[in-house]
Protein backbone atom coordinates (compact mmCIF):
# COMPACT_ATOMS: atom_id res chain seq x y z
CA UNK A 1 0.00 0.00 0.00
CA UNK A 2 1.37 3.69 -0.48
CA UNK A 3 2.22 5.36 2.64
CA UNK A 4 -0.47 7.30 4.34
CA UNK A 5 1.22 10.78 5.81
CA UNK A 6 2.17 10.42 9.19
CA UNK A 7 0.00 12.91 10.69
CA UNK A 8 -3.35 11.30 9.88
CA UNK A 9 -3.01 8.26 12.52
CA UNK A 10 -0.74 10.56 14.60
CA UNK A 11 -1.01 9.83 18.43
CA UNK A 12 -2.75 13.23 20.46
CA UNK A 13 0.00 15.91 20.90
CA UNK A 14 0.50 19.06 23.14
CA UNK A 15 0.18 21.43 20.14
CA UNK A 16 -0.80 21.92 16.75
CA UNK A 17 -0.54 24.87 13.69
CA UNK A 18 -3.61 24.66 11.45
CA UNK A 19 -2.87 26.70 8.13
CA UNK A 20 -5.66 26.88 5.67
CA UNK A 21 -4.30 28.88 2.54
CA UNK A 22 -5.94 29.59 -1.23
CA UNK A 23 -3.59 28.97 -4.02
CA UNK A 24 -2.98 31.94 -6.79
CA UNK A 25 -4.48 31.30 -10.10
CA UNK A 26 -2.04 29.78 -12.83
CA UNK A 27 0.67 27.95 -9.56
CA UNK A 28 -0.56 24.35 -9.85
CA UNK A 29 3.12 23.31 -11.32
CA UNK A 30 5.01 24.80 -8.27
CA UNK A 31 2.26 23.95 -5.84
CA UNK A 32 2.59 20.46 -6.74
CA UNK A 33 6.79 20.56 -6.66
CA UNK A 34 6.07 22.07 -3.33
CA UNK A 35 3.67 20.07 -1.79
CA UNK A 36 6.67 17.36 -2.05
CA UNK A 37 9.39 19.69 -0.35
CA UNK A 38 7.41 20.31 2.37
CA UNK A 39 7.00 16.55 3.47
CA UNK A 40 11.16 17.19 3.29
CA UNK A 41 10.37 20.00 6.00
CA UNK A 42 8.30 17.75 8.19
CA UNK A 43 10.67 14.70 7.81
CA UNK A 44 13.61 16.70 8.93
CA UNK A 45 12.33 18.43 12.08
CA UNK A 46 10.62 14.41 12.61
CA UNK A 47 14.28 13.31 12.37
CA UNK A 48 15.89 16.14 14.32
CA UNK A 49 13.83 16.27 16.98
CA UNK A 50 12.27 12.69 17.32
CA UNK A 51 10.86 13.23 20.92
CA UNK A 52 8.86 15.67 19.46
CA UNK A 53 6.95 13.56 17.96
CA UNK A 54 6.42 15.87 14.99
CA UNK A 55 3.97 15.05 12.50
CA UNK A 56 1.96 16.89 9.06
CA UNK A 57 -0.53 16.38 7.21
CA UNK A 58 -1.23 17.91 3.66
CA UNK A 59 -4.53 18.04 2.43
CA UNK A 60 -6.09 19.50 -0.36
CA UNK A 61 -9.35 20.87 -0.92
CA UNK A 62 -12.10 19.23 -2.65
CA UNK A 63 -13.06 22.52 -4.84
CA UNK A 64 -9.14 22.51 -5.67
CA UNK A 65 -8.37 18.91 -6.75
CA UNK A 66 -9.00 19.06 -10.51
CA UNK A 67 -6.76 22.32 -10.61
CA UNK A 68 -4.28 20.91 -8.93
CA UNK A 69 -4.42 17.49 -9.90
CA UNK A 70 -6.50 17.35 -13.57
CA UNK A 71 -7.87 14.32 -14.90
CA UNK A 72 -6.95 12.41 -11.90
CA UNK A 73 -9.48 11.98 -9.02
CA UNK A 74 -10.49 10.23 -5.80
CA UNK A 75 -13.45 8.30 -6.57
CA UNK A 76 -15.79 9.62 -3.27
CA UNK A 77 -14.18 12.76 -3.40
CA UNK A 78 -17.27 15.59 -2.81
CA UNK A 79 -17.50 19.28 -1.80
CA UNK A 80 -18.70 19.62 2.30
CA UNK A 81 -22.22 18.50 2.76
CA UNK A 82 -24.20 21.63 3.15
CA UNK A 83 -26.81 21.00 5.96
CA UNK A 84 -28.92 23.20 8.13
CA UNK A 85 -31.97 23.94 10.14
CA UNK A 86 -33.61 26.45 11.99
CA UNK A 87 -30.79 28.26 13.84
CA UNK A 88 -28.21 25.19 13.41
CA UNK A 89 -26.15 25.04 10.41
CA UNK A 90 -22.60 24.08 9.33
CA UNK A 91 -21.35 26.90 7.20
CA UNK A 92 -19.53 25.83 3.96
CA UNK A 93 -16.15 27.35 3.50
CA UNK A 94 -13.95 25.96 1.24
CA UNK A 95 -10.31 26.37 0.95
CA UNK A 96 -7.68 25.07 -1.18
CA UNK A 97 -5.12 23.83 1.17
CA UNK A 98 -4.93 22.80 4.88
CA UNK A 99 -1.68 21.82 6.32
CA UNK A 100 -2.06 20.55 9.50
CA UNK A 101 1.24 20.48 11.77
CA UNK A 102 1.42 18.84 15.01
CA UNK A 103 3.89 17.94 17.89
CA UNK A 104 4.42 18.38 21.87
CA UNK A 105 6.46 21.45 21.36
CA UNK A 106 4.78 24.58 20.58
CA UNK A 107 8.46 25.99 19.18
CA UNK A 108 8.53 23.23 16.82
CA UNK A 109 5.45 24.15 15.26
CA UNK A 110 6.11 27.55 14.66
CA UNK A 111 9.29 26.75 13.33
CA UNK A 112 7.65 24.55 10.49
CA UNK A 113 4.81 26.83 10.06
CA UNK A 114 7.25 29.77 9.06
CA UNK A 115 8.74 27.55 6.58
CA UNK A 116 5.95 26.05 5.36
CA UNK A 117 4.77 29.87 4.49
CA UNK A 118 7.84 31.08 3.23
CA UNK A 119 7.61 27.89 0.94
CA UNK A 120 4.64 29.27 -0.13
CA UNK A 121 4.59 32.97 0.06
CA UNK A 122 4.43 33.72 -3.73
CA UNK A 123 1.65 31.65 -4.61
CA UNK A 124 -0.88 31.37 -1.91
CA UNK A 125 -3.14 33.64 0.59
CA UNK A 126 -2.73 32.38 4.14
CA UNK A 127 -6.41 32.84 5.41
CA UNK A 128 -6.19 30.76 8.39
CA UNK A 129 -4.21 30.40 10.91
CA UNK A 130 -5.31 28.52 14.51
CA UNK A 131 -2.86 27.17 16.98
CA UNK A 132 -4.10 24.08 19.00
CA UNK A 133 -3.40 22.64 22.07
CA UNK A 134 -3.74 19.94 24.46
CA UNK A 135 -6.39 20.73 27.26
CA UNK A 136 -6.19 19.17 30.96
CA UNK A 137 -6.11 15.44 30.27
CA UNK A 138 -7.61 15.57 26.45
CA UNK A 139 -10.56 17.46 27.07
CA UNK A 140 -12.21 19.66 25.07
CA UNK A 141 -13.11 23.33 26.60
CA UNK A 142 -16.73 22.09 27.84
CA UNK A 143 -14.80 19.90 30.30
CA UNK A 144 -15.44 16.61 28.48
CA UNK A 145 -12.87 13.99 27.28
CA UNK A 146 -13.08 14.76 23.58
CA UNK A 147 -13.11 11.57 21.08
CA UNK A 148 -12.65 9.01 23.96
CA UNK A 149 -13.67 6.26 21.99
CA UNK A 150 -11.43 7.30 19.34
CA UNK A 151 -10.09 4.12 17.28
CA UNK A 152 -6.34 3.11 18.80
CA UNK A 153 -3.70 1.25 17.07
CA UNK A 154 -3.61 -0.34 13.95
CA UNK A 155 -7.39 0.16 14.03
CA UNK A 156 -7.01 3.63 13.13
CA UNK A 157 -5.69 2.76 9.57
CA UNK A 158 -8.81 0.27 8.75
CA UNK A 159 -10.96 3.40 9.73
CA UNK A 160 -9.20 6.31 8.52
CA UNK A 161 -7.18 4.84 5.13
CA UNK A 162 -8.09 4.46 1.76
CA UNK A 163 -7.70 0.81 1.05
CA UNK A 164 -7.36 -1.18 -2.41
CA UNK A 165 -10.92 -0.03 -3.13
CA UNK A 166 -10.19 3.43 -4.50
CA UNK A 167 -6.17 1.80 -6.05
CA UNK A 168 -5.21 4.82 -7.24
CA UNK A 169 -5.38 6.56 -3.60
CA UNK A 170 -4.51 4.11 -1.27
CA UNK A 171 -2.90 5.32 1.29
CA UNK A 172 -5.12 8.63 1.32
CA UNK A 173 -7.49 10.00 3.68
CA UNK A 174 -10.54 11.96 3.48
CA UNK A 175 -10.37 15.14 5.91
CA UNK A 176 -13.09 17.21 7.08
CA UNK A 177 -12.48 20.36 9.17
CA UNK A 178 -15.08 22.64 11.03
CA UNK A 179 -13.74 25.23 13.21
CA UNK A 180 -16.59 25.61 16.15
CA UNK A 181 -16.72 28.83 18.41
CA UNK A 182 -18.34 27.53 22.14
CA UNK A 183 -20.51 29.64 23.70
CA UNK A 184 -19.15 28.54 27.50
CA UNK A 185 -20.75 31.27 29.51
CA UNK A 186 -23.82 29.39 28.37
CA UNK A 187 -22.44 26.13 28.83
CA UNK A 188 -21.10 26.99 32.15
CA UNK A 189 -24.37 28.09 33.24
CA UNK A 190 -25.89 24.59 33.06
CA UNK A 191 -25.24 22.17 35.84
CA UNK A 192 -23.37 19.19 35.55
CA UNK A 193 -26.00 17.03 35.40
CA UNK A 194 -27.52 18.37 32.59
CA UNK A 195 -24.31 18.59 30.31
CA UNK A 196 -23.57 15.25 31.07
CA UNK A 197 -27.14 14.65 29.67
CA UNK A 198 -25.94 16.22 26.61
CA UNK A 199 -22.97 14.51 25.86
CA UNK A 200 -23.93 10.91 27.24
CA UNK A 201 -21.01 10.45 29.25
CA UNK A 202 -19.90 11.74 32.84
CA UNK A 203 -17.56 14.31 33.46
CA UNK A 204 -15.65 14.26 35.38
CA UNK A 205 -14.68 10.17 35.32
CA UNK A 206 -15.50 9.83 31.63
CA UNK A 207 -17.82 7.02 31.86
CA UNK A 208 -20.24 6.76 29.16
CA UNK A 209 -23.79 6.06 28.93
CA UNK A 210 -24.98 2.64 28.77
CA UNK A 211 -27.03 3.13 25.56
CA UNK A 212 -29.92 2.66 27.32
CA UNK A 213 -29.62 5.53 29.46
CA UNK A 214 -28.23 7.93 26.70
CA UNK A 215 -30.69 10.79 26.19
CA UNK A 216 -31.82 10.84 22.26
CA UNK A 217 -30.14 14.48 21.78
CA UNK A 218 -27.13 13.59 23.22
CA UNK A 219 -24.01 13.82 21.23
CA UNK A 220 -23.29 9.94 21.90
CA UNK A 221 -26.61 9.44 20.32
CA UNK A 222 -26.09 11.49 17.13
CA UNK A 223 -22.56 10.43 16.64
CA UNK A 224 -23.21 6.34 16.84
CA UNK A 225 -23.72 4.80 13.45
CA UNK A 226 -24.29 1.02 12.24
CA UNK A 227 -24.12 -0.79 8.66
CA UNK A 228 -26.89 -2.87 7.76
CA UNK A 229 -24.73 -6.39 9.63
CA UNK A 230 -24.72 -3.79 12.95
CA UNK A 231 -21.13 -2.80 12.89
CA UNK A 232 -20.15 0.06 13.86
CA UNK A 233 -18.90 2.80 11.43
CA UNK A 234 -16.13 4.70 13.13
CA UNK A 235 -14.36 7.91 12.50
CA UNK A 236 -10.92 9.04 13.42
CA UNK A 237 -11.18 12.59 15.37
CA UNK A 238 -8.23 14.67 15.61
CA UNK A 239 -9.59 17.97 16.66
CA UNK A 240 -8.14 20.07 19.37
CA UNK A 241 -9.13 23.10 22.12
CA UNK A 242 -8.46 26.34 20.20
CA UNK A 243 -8.78 29.88 21.57
CA UNK A 244 -7.57 32.88 23.73
CA UNK A 245 -9.32 34.98 26.56
CA UNK A 246 -12.12 35.95 24.56
CA UNK A 247 -12.71 33.55 21.89
CA UNK A 248 -12.76 29.47 22.09
CA UNK A 249 -13.96 26.54 20.75
CA UNK A 250 -12.50 23.21 18.61
CA UNK A 251 -10.54 22.73 15.88
CA UNK A 252 -12.83 19.85 14.46
CA UNK A 253 -10.58 17.04 12.23
CA UNK A 254 -12.22 14.31 11.29
CA UNK A 255 -10.44 11.48 8.98
CA UNK A 256 -11.71 8.36 7.26
CA UNK A 257 -11.55 6.11 4.41
CA UNK A 258 -14.63 7.90 2.97
CA UNK A 259 -16.66 10.88 3.36
CA UNK A 260 -19.82 9.10 4.60
CA UNK A 261 -18.71 8.50 8.45
CA UNK A 262 -18.48 12.22 8.92
CA UNK A 263 -21.39 13.52 6.21
CA UNK A 264 -24.09 11.17 8.15
CA UNK A 265 -22.91 12.21 11.59
CA UNK A 266 -23.58 15.95 10.66
CA UNK A 267 -26.65 15.37 8.86
CA UNK A 268 -27.95 13.52 11.85
CA UNK A 269 -26.35 16.10 14.55
CA UNK A 270 -28.24 18.85 12.60
CA UNK A 271 -31.42 17.78 11.35
CA UNK A 272 -33.90 16.87 14.10
CA UNK A 273 -34.95 13.00 13.75
CA UNK A 274 -38.95 12.71 13.51
CA UNK A 275 -39.36 13.29 17.48
CA UNK A 276 -37.62 16.41 17.00
CA UNK A 277 -34.02 15.64 18.66
CA UNK A 278 -31.00 16.73 17.20
CA UNK A 279 -27.65 16.93 18.70
CA UNK A 280 -28.36 19.35 21.62
CA UNK A 281 -24.23 20.36 22.08
CA UNK A 282 -25.07 22.74 19.06
CA UNK A 283 -27.20 25.01 21.57
CA UNK A 284 -23.80 25.88 22.94
CA UNK A 285 -21.02 25.91 19.87
CA UNK A 286 -21.34 27.27 16.27
CA UNK A 287 -19.19 25.79 13.27
CA UNK A 288 -18.11 29.02 11.66
CA UNK A 289 -16.24 26.97 8.88
CA UNK A 290 -16.70 23.82 6.86
CA UNK A 291 -14.09 22.07 4.19
CA UNK A 292 -13.59 19.06 2.76
CA UNK A 293 -10.13 18.17 1.78
CA UNK A 294 -8.29 14.95 0.43
CA UNK A 295 -4.63 14.26 1.74
CA UNK A 296 -2.93 12.12 -0.75
CA UNK A 297 -0.38 9.29 0.16
CA UNK A 298 3.44 10.86 0.33
CA UNK A 299 3.82 8.37 -2.76
CA UNK A 300 1.09 10.51 -4.74
CA UNK A 301 2.44 13.26 -3.79
CA UNK A 302 6.07 12.75 -4.66
CA UNK A 303 5.05 11.46 -8.10
CA UNK A 304 3.04 14.37 -8.66
CA UNK A 305 5.46 16.76 -8.20
CA UNK A 306 7.55 15.20 -11.48
CA UNK A 307 4.39 15.37 -13.65
C1 LIG B 1 -17.81 21.54 19.09
C2 LIG B 1 -17.94 20.40 18.53
C3 LIG B 1 -17.76 19.08 19.22
C4 LIG B 1 -17.48 18.78 20.52
C5 LIG B 1 -17.27 19.73 21.69
C6 LIG B 1 -17.41 17.34 20.62
C7 LIG B 1 -17.16 16.66 21.78
C8 LIG B 1 -17.09 15.28 21.85
C9 LIG B 1 -16.89 14.55 23.07
C10 LIG B 1 -16.77 15.16 24.46
C11 LIG B 1 -16.86 13.23 22.74
C12 LIG B 1 -16.67 12.07 23.71
C13 LIG B 1 -18.01 11.55 24.06
C14 LIG B 1 -18.37 10.29 23.38
O1 LIG B 1 -17.49 9.55 22.91
O2 LIG B 1 -19.55 10.00 23.32
C15 LIG B 1 -17.04 13.13 21.32
C16 LIG B 1 -17.06 11.96 20.61
C17 LIG B 1 -17.27 11.88 19.28
N1 LIG B 1 -17.58 12.90 18.43
FE1 LIG B 1 -17.70 14.83 18.92
N2 LIG B 1 -17.65 16.80 19.38
C18 LIG B 1 -17.87 17.84 18.51
C19 LIG B 1 -18.16 17.75 17.17
C20 LIG B 1 -18.27 16.57 16.49
C21 LIG B 1 -18.61 16.47 15.10
C22 LIG B 1 -18.84 17.65 14.15
C23 LIG B 1 -18.61 15.14 14.79
C24 LIG B 1 -18.91 14.48 13.47
C25 LIG B 1 -19.71 14.97 12.55
C26 LIG B 1 -18.26 14.42 15.99
C27 LIG B 1 -18.09 13.06 16.05
C28 LIG B 1 -17.73 12.38 17.17
C29 LIG B 1 -17.50 10.96 17.19
C30 LIG B 1 -17.54 10.00 15.99
C31 LIG B 1 -17.24 10.63 18.52
C32 LIG B 1 -17.11 9.22 19.08
C33 LIG B 1 -15.84 8.59 18.89
C34 LIG B 1 -14.87 9.08 19.84
O3 LIG B 1 -15.12 9.10 21.06
O4 LIG B 1 -13.82 9.42 19.35
N3 LIG B 1 -18.07 15.32 16.99
N4 LIG B 1 -17.19 14.39 20.81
Amino acid sequence: MSQPQKGICAEPNLHGLFLMFNVEEGKEAIIREKLAIMLEIFEHYDEEHYEGMVSGVIAVGSNYWMELFPGILPKQLAPFPDFSEYDRSAPVVPFDLFIQIRADRADICHAIGIEVCALLESDVELVEQVKGFRFLDGRDLTGFVDAADNPRGMKKFDVAIVGDEDPEFTGGSYIHVQRYQHNLEKWNRLPVVEQEQIMGRTKAENMPFSTHNQAPFSHAKKITMQNAQGQPIELLCQSMPYGDMKVQGLYFIACAKSPQPFTDRLRNRIVADENGDYDKLLDFTTAETGGAFFAPSINFIKQQAKR
